[in-house]
């Protein structure tokens, strides 16, 4: 039979499979991608303006969400596809799973198509040390994490290497979600105290992480739980209606967000009227707003995830791609470019 067609070189994309994914991070090491990640997020929030910014396009459903986040600074352009299913653990599956791209915009073509799942858990555990390390009390050393998931030992550990957190309180609704946390926390470092209720868990806790997962406005932190000078990260409200803390809450802190047009519809602050009072963290970050006031202050990352986050994360794993990658063959390359006729054709099996 005649050969078919091989593909050119100009038709092969790296792809970064989730086995990639894992093998990559191994060899940088957890804790130094997660400082790194922390880092470049911050960088790119410095140059703020030279991003698009849009609202993520979602779609919703009864039971959860397929969202794409696009954004560009020009040069490059990333998406991410994700989606968010609370009740996808009952049947095996995860809540949160995606894969994103990453484009030059001189040609349009793409340099990079990436696993995102994991990539996920990474940077919105960089972007939660990020929020804290503005934000938090001096010298923070212990913190509550509530929603003991998937997300959840990344979150502690980008607290643990970007902010020297040394003890992690957890709590779950479901028990086995906090032994699975424990476990896997084991010799990382931290003391890890399991308890038996999310008010125990923020017992002498600096900063709270909550990371729970449920379609619904559900109140993991009450007001009278929350004592002076905490710093939350509220992470797991990040849909209409789906939200983590009580309305009383918001009130007595100070909330910054992420891109708040986003951040309105999606986050924590869905609760509030349309003039309650927000700082978008990247100008605490540029020094044009205050972040903490004082020692006294309740400060809150109403944390939804936003595009520049995905774009940072992939342009981190697109330096961290080396030869020998995996190819896919994905763009079409006639050797005539307006040819695809012909390259269409000349692909054709001859009739046995
Ligand atoms: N802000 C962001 O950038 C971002 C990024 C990724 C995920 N998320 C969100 O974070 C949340 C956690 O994601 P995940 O992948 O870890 O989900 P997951 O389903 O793996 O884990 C969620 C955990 O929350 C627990 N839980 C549910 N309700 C609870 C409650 N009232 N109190 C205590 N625990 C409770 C569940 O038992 C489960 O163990 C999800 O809501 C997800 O949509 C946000």
């Amino acid at each position: 039979m005649r050969d078919l067609p091989q593909p050119s070189a100009q038709a092969l994309v790296p792809f970064i499979s989730v086995a990639d994914m894992m093998a990559i991070i191994h060899r940088v090491g957890l804790e130094a991608a997660l400082r790194d990640l922390t880092d470049r997020i911050e960088a790119d929030f410095r140059r703020w303006a030279t991003f698009d910014k849009t609202a993520r396009v979602a779609s919703h459903s009864d039971i959860g969400v397929i969202e794409l986040m696009p954004t560009s600074d020009g040069s490059r352009y990333a998406f991410k596809y994700v989606n968010g299913h609370p009740a996808n653990t009952r049947a095996g599956l995860q809540t949160v799973t995606a894969f994103g791209v990453l484009s030059q915009v001189a040609t349009g073509y793409p340099l990079m198509f990436a696993e995102m799942t994991m990539l996920t858990a990474l940077r919105t555990a960089a972007t939660s040390a990020l929020a804290a390390r503005h934000l938090a009390p001096k010298g923070a050393r212990v913190m509550a994490l509530i929603g003991n998931g998937a997300q959840a030992e990344f979150q502690a550990l980008a607290l643990k290497a970007v902010c020297g957190i040394d003890t992690v309180r957890l709590y779950d609704v479901d028990p086995a979600a906090t032994e699975k946390c424990a476990r896997n926390l084991e010799g990382s470092g931290l003391t890890v105290v399991p308890c038996p209720s999310a008010e125990a868990a923020t017992l002498g806790a600096q900063i709270i992480t909550t990371c729970t997962a449920d379609k619904r406005n559900a109140t993991v932190l009450h007001d009278n739980m929350i004592g002076e000078g905490v710093h939350i990260n509220a992470i797991g409200g990040d849909c209409p209606g789906k939200t983590e803390l009580a309305p009383a809450l918001l009130d007595r802190a100070q909330t910054f967000v992420e891109f708040e047009p986003q951040t309105r519809v999606e986050g924590e602050i869905q609760q509030m009227p349309a003039d309650y009072p927000v700082a978008a963290l990247w100008q605490v970050i540029t020094g044009a707003v205050e972040g903490r006031r004082d020692a006294g202050q309740i400060t809150l990352f109403d944390g939804v995830g936003f595009a520049i986050e995905d774009f940072t994360a992939l342009n981190w794993l697109y330096d961290q791609v080396h030869a020998g990658s995996q190819m896919l063959d994905v763009i079409a390359d006639p050797d005539d470019p307006r040819d695809l006729y012909g390259m269409l054709m000349r692909a054709q099996r001859p009739k046995a």
